[in-house]
């Protein structure tokens, strides 16, 4: 992968710019500095290797050199978009775990942002934004992708078990390809952001439905209860013991299946 190869895979999308690099710290810290700029709408920035990624909850995100796809989405939101934006990390999510489907394989979304292959931790979603007093002025779409087996982390930095498409499919996708299927689907539905449509399809990929599980939320008490669905704004719908529902926000969450 280099700027070249990636230009000629992407020049049927779409896009704004493209910063490759061979090495960088973060691409979301990349892409946060050029949303503060200039950065045209759907801009990207992408990395071979990152040498401190970011995860969610100050977690360290591993990209070894050659291995995943590390991508930086930058979107300035139209005024139209703005009340919607809530549904940004299940656009990214459906649009990473449709280029799965593309690959014979069967994603699962756990909410709010990972997604999974047969239950194992595969690509995660870091979305950071940009603001101009009240408003969001530009959102950082950071998503890392487990492409070939040398991007899953040792045992020893793991939260939940990891694979990578490469473990999953037998052989090791070309990442220009996985990308492009990305960003296509990407596309495709964000013209349908604030839709039913984009909901619907969300939740049909939300892993645990029926199951019981646990979702830690800041320094509150865990809430535990069934998967039941999604609400219209992309929040995780819980049936608790009595059957009532239990409505978890976005925030520093974290879900985990419980006994
Ligand atoms: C998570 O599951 O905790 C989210 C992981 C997000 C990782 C990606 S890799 C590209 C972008 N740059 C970063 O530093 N983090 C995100």
């Amino acid at each position: 992968m280099n700027e070249n190869s990636l230009k000629k895979s992407l020049s049927k999308l779409n896009i704004g710019g493209l910063r490759y690099f061979d090495s960088i710290g973060s691409t979301n810290d990349e892409a946060l500095a050029w949303a503060a700029g200039k950065a045209e709408d759907l801009s990207i920035v992408i990395a071979d290797e990152q040498t401190q990624g970011r995860g969610r909850l100050n977690r360290t995100w591993f990209t070894p050199k050659g291995s995943a796809l590390a991508v930086s989405l930058i979107l300035r939101p139209s005024t139209s978009l703005r009340p919607h934006l809530s549904q940004t990390v299940g656009l990214a999510a459906l649009s990473i775990a449709e280029a799965c489907l593309k690959l014979g394989l069967d994603p699962q979304i756990k909410w709010p942002n990972d997604i999974l292959l047969k239950g194992k931790k595969t690509a995660g979603i870091l979305v950071e934004s940009v603001w101009s007093g009240e408003d969001v002025d530009s959102l950082v779409i950071g998503m890392g992708i487990n492409v070939s087996k040398l991007s899953v982390p040792p045992e020893d930095m793991l939260q939940f078990p990891a694979t990578s498409l490469e473990d999953e499919i037998g052989s090791e996708p070309k990442r220009e390809e996985v990308l492009f299927n990305v960003l296509q689907a990407f596309i495709h539905w964000r013209e349908r952001m604030g839709t039913d449509e984009l909901i619907h399809a969300w939740e049909e990929k939300l892993a645990f439905r029926g199951e019981q599980v646990e979702v830690k939320t800041g320094s509150e008490l865990p809430v535990t209860g069934k998967v039941d669905g999604l609400e219209s704004d992309g929040s995780l719908r819980l049936k608790d013991a009595h059957d009532n529902s239990v409505i978890v926000r976005f925030g520093d969450v974290s879900l985990r299946p419980s006994a």
